[in-house]
């Protein structure tokens, strides 16, 4: 499960995102800042929001 991909275009999974809120980010702005994902077309935004919440 962690090796799901949360943002297609940058390849970022649930894992990156577990590691970006353990070391601090607390909001979709943070994770996009720490794993690039939602920076190219934010098509992902959604997946994001529910992939932090769930992780948090
Ligand atoms: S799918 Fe995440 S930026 Fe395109």
């Amino acid at each position: 499960m962690s090796d799901k991909i949360v943002c297609d275009c940058m390849g970022t999974t649930v894992e990156d995102i577990k590691v970006a809120v353990a070391n601090g980010a607390k909001t979709v702005e943070d994770i996009k800042e720490a794993t690039e994902a939602g920076t190219v077309c934010c098509g992902c935004d959604c997946e994001l929001e529910t992939t932090l919440h769930e992780v948090l």
